[in-house]
């Protein structure tokens, strides 16, 4: 397969030269565009992931709209969880049918072949490459262990993930196994992704900021790196993303990722410093900056990229997903801010 028209942000993945920063927004699909509204209307969540036509033309609408740097598949951190025999719904948020809170539960876990149980995926990816044409490259997503574990042990999001804590305190061997389950399942899981087509993955770890520096070091950390490296891959960068983990940046080198994701709380110069040199960054405007008006917007998004400097390596983005209630001039408005950002030496 070619390589995309536009590669500016595969080139800032692995820190080579762009004209100006790549720009993508972490769910960059979804309920701020009326498109997407619309096309929800006509299905239900689950429906619109495992439907292929539907769920590649989800991930187009914001590439049409605002011609954004990089598209990502559509789908959702715990659609793959079902080849481990967990039974999901949404409300909006996700429902764990029977939360794992016991050892047994744990051992008595099977995991099936992703190609059987999530063929789609697979499918919505090879069909946005079709599709796309090689506009702008497709990126591959999964949950990262401890966040997934965070979801399945408590049943449900929202109200903070005591059960997943209770467990780590009380039978860590068990929180082991089953961080180790679902880093082998996700591992299988990005590897279909990029056999599919993608052509970069990223890790959501987005509970690990819940953790002690220990913790994570004793959990999260060593689950993500799991994942890393079974996944089979040949160029392909992986981005993780750990948001309010600023205070854990320096250990997430040892990941294995090509970039790594900050939220607001880390600015890009000090993580620069911190990581020297060694990772591509990506964020880190607040979501919340996009509820101002545009102008507040604009100089929102020039302190971030004046923030990252002018070395290779760099990923525009927000410091965690957009916000439903986003008005879409806002989101024009930081477009155009990076578009203009062009780097005179290119
Ligand atoms: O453009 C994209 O990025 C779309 C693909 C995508 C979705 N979820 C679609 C979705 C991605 C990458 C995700 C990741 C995801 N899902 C994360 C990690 C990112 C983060 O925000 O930390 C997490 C924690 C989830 C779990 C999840 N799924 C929640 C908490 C919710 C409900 C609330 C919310 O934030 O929207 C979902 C449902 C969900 N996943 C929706 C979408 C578009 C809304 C469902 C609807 O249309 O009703």
């Amino acid at each position: 397969m070619s390589a995309p028209a536009n590669d500016r942000f595969l080139r800032a993945c692995r820190r080579q030269p762009v004209d100006r920063p790549p720009l993508w927004i972490m769910r960059q699909a979804g309920r701020y565009l009326p498109e997407y509204r619309a096309l929800r209307e006509r299905v239900d969540f689950l429906t619109l992931c495992k439907t292929p036509e539907l769920a590649a033309e989800a991930s187009l609408q914001p590439i049409r709209r605002f011609g954004l740097d990089a598209a990502i598949v559509f789908s959702d951190i715990m659609i793959p969880l079902e080849a481990i025999g967990a039974r999901i719904t949404f409300d909006p948020g996700p429902r764990v049918a029977e939360p794992l809170r016991t050892r047994a539960q744990v051992d008595g876990l099977r995991a099936r072949p992703m190609s059987q149980v999530v063929p789609f995926v697979g499918e919505t990816i090879a069909r946005l490459r079709r599709e796309l044409a090689g506009l702008v490259p497709v990126i591959g997503f999964c949950g990262a262990p401890f966040t997934l574990a965070a979801y399945l042990v408590e049943g449900k999001g929202g109200e903070g993930f005591g059960e997943v804590k209770r467990m780590m305190f009380a039978d860590p061997d068990t929180l082991t196994r089953l961080l180790e389950l679902l880093a082998d399942a996700m591992a299988e899981y990005l590897s279909l992704q990029i056999r599919s087509g993608a052509q970069a993955v990223q890790i959501f770890d987005s509970w690990a900021g819940i953790l002690s520096p220990d913790d994570y070091r004793r959990f999260a950390l060593p689950a993500a790196r799991r994942v890393v490296e079974r996944t089979e891959r040949a160029d392909q960068p992986v981005i993780y993303f750990a948001p309010a983990t600023g205070h854990v940046l320096e250990d997430q080198l040892t990941i294995g990722a090509d970039v790594l994701g900050l939220c607001w709380r880390t600015p890009l110069d000090q993580a620069r410093r911190r990581t020297e040199g060694r990772v591509a960054l990506q964020g880190n405007l607040d979501p919340h900056a996009l509820l101002a008006p545009p102008d507040v917007v604009r100089r929102q998004t020039l302190a971030v990229l004046e923030s990252a400097g002018d070395q290779p390596g760099h990923i525009m983005n927000l410091g965690h997903g957009i916000l439903p209630d986003t008005p879409i001039e806002s989101v024009a408005a930081l477009v155009e801010t990076v578009a203009a950002r062009v780097r005179s030496a290119a």
